[in-house]
C-alpha cells in the first residue's frame, strides 16, 4: 500500500515505524511517504516539504504519490479540517472530518455530545467570563479544575487548590485570541480522583475497535509535580487495570458516542481517544481527543501484532465489523520522553543531540523523534519542547522500564529533562483504583 502520513512527531515515526515494519516482515509492501516528518521519520518513509495544516496541499500530494491511505496524526490538521479535503479529493482517510473533530476542538462540545449520548463524565459549567468561572470554582470546591475550551497543546487545564491560580488561568484563556476570531470559552469541571486511563478506540463512523489501555504522565516532573505537558511518559499494559475496563468504556462510552455522532450526520472516523479517571464513583471521562495520543501510541503500537495498516484502512472504510481480532505482544512496553531545556514553558532549540543510534542498538528499544532537526553539516538537533521518545518492550514493566531508561542513559541533549518515575508505581504493584 501506498500511505501518507501527517504530522512530525514521534506519535507519527511510531505510526511509520510499524507500518515499516510489515514490510521488514514481508507482510506488506508499503511506499510509505510523510508531511512534513521529521529525520527519525526520514529513515523509513520519504519526506515531503508540505505544510500539514493545509489541507489542499496534503490533498494534492495524496493524489500525487497515488495514496491508497492519508493518516493523520495530530489534531490541528483534523480540526483545520485536512481530513475532509483529502476525502474530497477521492482518497481514503484515518481521521475525522473537521466536525467530528470537535469532539476534540472545544470541550464544550464534547460535554454536549456526552450529555446526549450520556456517558458518564464530570460535572462541568462552561463560563465566557472570570466571574462565571470564580461562581463555578466556588459551588465545586478545591481542587479547581480550569480548562481553556479549546486546543492547547495539553497545556491548557490547569488542576490547583490555588483560587488565585485557577482565575489567572481562566484570565489567561480569555484573553488569548482563538484561531477562528470567536469569543474565548472555559470550562470548568468537578475534581475527578483516582487513576488515569487512555483508551484508544479505532471507531469507522459505526463500530469501534479498542485497541490496548495505556497510561500517560501529564506532569512534567517526578511524582506528578508541575505543570501539565502534552506527556512525559507512558506504558502498556495496565497490569492494574480492573477486569472488564475496556469493555465498559467500550460499551458505556464509545459506542454511544460514535452512534451519537452518526446521528447528528456528522460520523466520526479514526481514533475517539478516551482519556478516563476511574474514580471511587466509577468510570468517568476526563477528556476525549479525536486522535492517537502522544506518547501512548509509542507504547501501545510497540505491542501491536495485527497489521496496523489493515486496522488503519478498515476504519477508513468503513470495514471495522470484519476486522478479526487484534492480536497484541504478551511483553510490556514503556516509553520516556527526552524534553528540551525549559519544556514546557519556552524552549531553547539548537542544542546536539548525540547517542540516538547506541541507544536504538539496545535489545527493544526504539528512539523515536518528534522535535529534531538536522544542522547544515548533518548533526542532530533539538527543535521543539518534547525532543524524543525512547520506547522499550520487555518481559514485564520492571524490565521494559529498566531497557527505556538504559536508552535515556545513553544520549546526550545538553539542558534536557525527563521524568525518572514513568511505569515505576505500577511495575511496583502500587498503583490502586478506588473501590
Ligand atoms: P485534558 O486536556 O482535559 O485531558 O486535561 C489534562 C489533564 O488534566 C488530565 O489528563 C488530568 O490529569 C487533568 N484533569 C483534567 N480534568 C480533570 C478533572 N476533572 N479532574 C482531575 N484532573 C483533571
Ligand atoms: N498524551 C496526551 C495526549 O495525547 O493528548
Amino acid at each position: 500500500m501506498k500511505i501518507l502520513v501527517v504530522g512530525s512527531g514521534a506519535r507519527e515515526h511510531a505510526i511509520v515505524h510499524t507500518l515499516a515494519a510489515e514490510t521488514a516482515a514481508g507482510r506488506e509492501e508499503h511506499q510509505l511517504h510523510a508531511a512534513p516528518g521529521n529525520p527519525g521519520i526520514a529513515a523509513e518513509a520519504t519526506l515531503h516539504a508540505v505544510d500539514a495544516l493545509d489541507g489542499a496541499a496534503v490533498a494534492a500530494l495524496a493524489v500525487e504519490v497515488g495514496a491508497d491511505l492519508v493518516v493523520i496524526g495530530p489534531e490541528a490538521p483534523l480540526v483545520a479540517g485536512v481530513g475532509d479535503a483529502v476525502r474530497e479529493a477521492g482518497v481514503p482517510v484515518f481521521g475525522p472530518s473537521a466536525e467530528a473533530a470537535r469532539l476534540e476542538g472545544s470541550k464544550a462540545f464534547a460535554k454536549e455530545v456526552m450529555a446526549s449520548a450520556g456517558v458518564p463524565t464530570a460535572m462541568a459549567h462552561v463560563c465566557t467570563d472570570v466571574d462565571q468561572v470564580a461562581a463555578a470554582i466556588d459551588a465545586f470546591g478545591p481542587p479547581y479544575v480550569v480548562k481553556d475550551d479549546g486546543l492547547a497543546a495539553g497545556k491548557g487545564v490547569v488542576v490547583t487548590s490555588d483560587r488565585q491560580a485557577a482565575l489567572d488561568h481562566a484570565q489567561a484563556c480569555f484573553a488569548s485570541p482563538r484561531p477562528g476570531g470567536e469569543d474565548p470559552v472555559v470550562v470548568v469541571e468537578e475534581y475527578l480522583d483516582g487513576p488515569e486511563v487512555s483508551l484508544f478506540c479505532v471507531c469507522d463512523g459505526s463500530s469501534v475497535v479498542p485497541l490496548a489501555p495505556a497510561q500517560d504522565f501529564k506532569r512534567v516532573f517526578d511524582a506528578d509535580e508541575g505543570p501539565n505537558t502534552g506527556g512525559m511518559g507512558a506504558y502498556s499494559p495496565l497490569p492494574w487495570a480492573p477486569a472488564g475496563l475496556v469493555e465498559e468504556v467500550v460499551t458505556r462510552i464509545a459506542q454511544p458516542t460514535v452512534d451519537e455522532m452518526a446521528r447528528r450526520g456528522t460520523p466520526f472516523v479514526g481514533v475517539l481517544y478516551v482519556g478516563l479517571a476511574l474514580t471511587s464513583r466509577g468510570t468517568r471521562v476526563v477528556e476525549f481527543n479525536a486522535r492517537f495520543g502522544d506518547p501512548e501510541t509509542q507504547s501501545v503500537l510497540a505491542r501491536l501484532v495485527t497489521p496496523l495498516s489493515s486496522v488503519l484502512l478498515a476504519a477508513a472504510r468503513g470495514e471495522l465489523a470484519a476486522l478479526e481480532p487484534l492480536r497484541w505482544r504478551d511483553e510490556s512496553a514503556v516509553t520516556v520522553v527526552v524534553a528540551s531545556h525549559g519544556y514546557p514553558g519556552a524552549v531553547r532549540n539548537g542544542d546536539v543531540i548525540t547517542g540516538t543510534e547506541a541507544a536504538g542498538a539496545l535489545a527493544g528499544v526504539h528512539v523515536l523523534h518528534a522535535g529534531t532537526a538536522l544542522s547544515d553539516d548533518g548533526a542532530l538537533l533539538s527543535s521543539g519542547g518534547r525532543v524524543l521518545s525512547v520506547t522499550a518492550l520487555g518481559e514485564g514493566l520492571a524490565e521494559a522500564r529498566r531497557a527505556a531508561y538504559a536508552g535515556v542513559d545513553l544520549i546526550s541533549l545538553p539542558g534536557s529533562h525527563h521524568r525518572t518515575d514513568i511505569a515505576a508505581r505500577a511495575a511496583a504493584g502500587e498503583v490502586t483504583v478506588p473501590a
